[in-house]
């Protein structure tokens, strides 16, 4: 489906839980925050009719993210009741790692085929600063994880204040180019101050060409990360809520002042 401006919605972006096993500084405040009640939280069979409606309408790219996608029980039968659906071309998960040795193999068997691995320094202290309390050795371990199981390419999105010149970028630019993972650059960005820039190596943030929608863990659908515009699946409907955000997509973003990255998704 196309929207006002004639943007080409096809990517959906489905956030399955708030909650995460890290804290990063950029993303959630150190106390933690409010988290959703449970009875909030869509259900899978939920997620998966949404799925449907949307690849109906066009969408071909989903990709599931959280919060931490892998904290979220039974994680690996909503990845694969997902993947068994007709007309996705490009399945893929933004995860922080921290569990992915676990569930790689799974993952790719349910169907998955690819992941995004957030990763910001190579080291360890300033990972557990960054992280408020992560071990890097986690992710390293995900990451071999994930290539032995073919979830490739494994793309990288390492959070930078200014430019990919800072030492951390260019250690974690290092590490990639070894073992063989594309690096994207994400300016740390402020959604309340609508700080947002285009993301280095990534299709984000450039507003004239954003062919996605989002659907947070209580059900929302957001047509861009920086407006409060949301539509609920719950009170209209799959195909109505879908209909509404791309019908309402704004030209460009501004300000969001009522999400954040660990409620709908980096
Ligand atoms: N600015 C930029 N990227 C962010 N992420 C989380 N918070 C921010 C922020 N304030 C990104 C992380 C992760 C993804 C899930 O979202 O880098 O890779
Ligand atoms: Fe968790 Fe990702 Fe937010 Fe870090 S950026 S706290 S890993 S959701």
């Amino acid at each position: 489906m196309f929207d006002k401006f004639n943007r080409k919605i096809n990517y959906l972006r489905i956030s399955v839980t708030d909650r995460c096993n890290l804290r990063c500084v950029y993303c959630m405040p150190e106390e933690g925050v409010e988290l959703l009640d449970h009875k909030e939280i869509l259900t899978f069979d939920e997620i998966v009719d949404l799925t449907k409606a949307a690849i109906r309408k066009g969408v071909e790219k989903v990709r599931i993210t959280g919060g931490e996608p892998l904290v979220r029980n039974g994680i690996i039968d909503l990845v694969k009741m997902i993947g068994e659906i007709d007309g996705i071309k490009d399945y893929s998960m933004t995860t922080n790692a921290i569990r992915l040795d676990k569930f790689a193999d799974d993952l790719a068997k349910a169907g998955l085929q690819r992941v995004n691995i957030s990763l910001d320094t190579m080291n360890p202290e300033k990972f557990k600063q960054i992280t408020r309390g992560g071990d890097i050795q986690k992710v390293f371990d995900g990451i071999r994880a994930a290539k032995k199981a073919g979830l490739e390419p494994i793309k990288i999105n390492c959070v930078i204040k200014d430019d990919n010149q800072e030492p951390d970028a260019v250690e974690v630019a290092k590490y990639c180019k070894e073992n063989g993972l594309h690096i994207r650059y994400i300016k740390e960005m402020d959604l309340e101050k609508g700080e947002f820039s285009i993301v280095d190596g990534g299709t984000g943030g450039d507003c004239g060409t954003c062919n996605r929608l989002r659907l947070t863990a209580n059900g929302n659908i957001k047509p861009c990360l920086f407006s409060d515009i949301s539509y609920n699946v719950r009170e209209l409907g799959a195909e109505r809520a879908i209909d509404l955000a791309i019908g309402n997509k704004p030209e460009t973003g501004h300000t969001n002042l009522t999400g954040k990255f660990y409620n709908i998704g980096g």
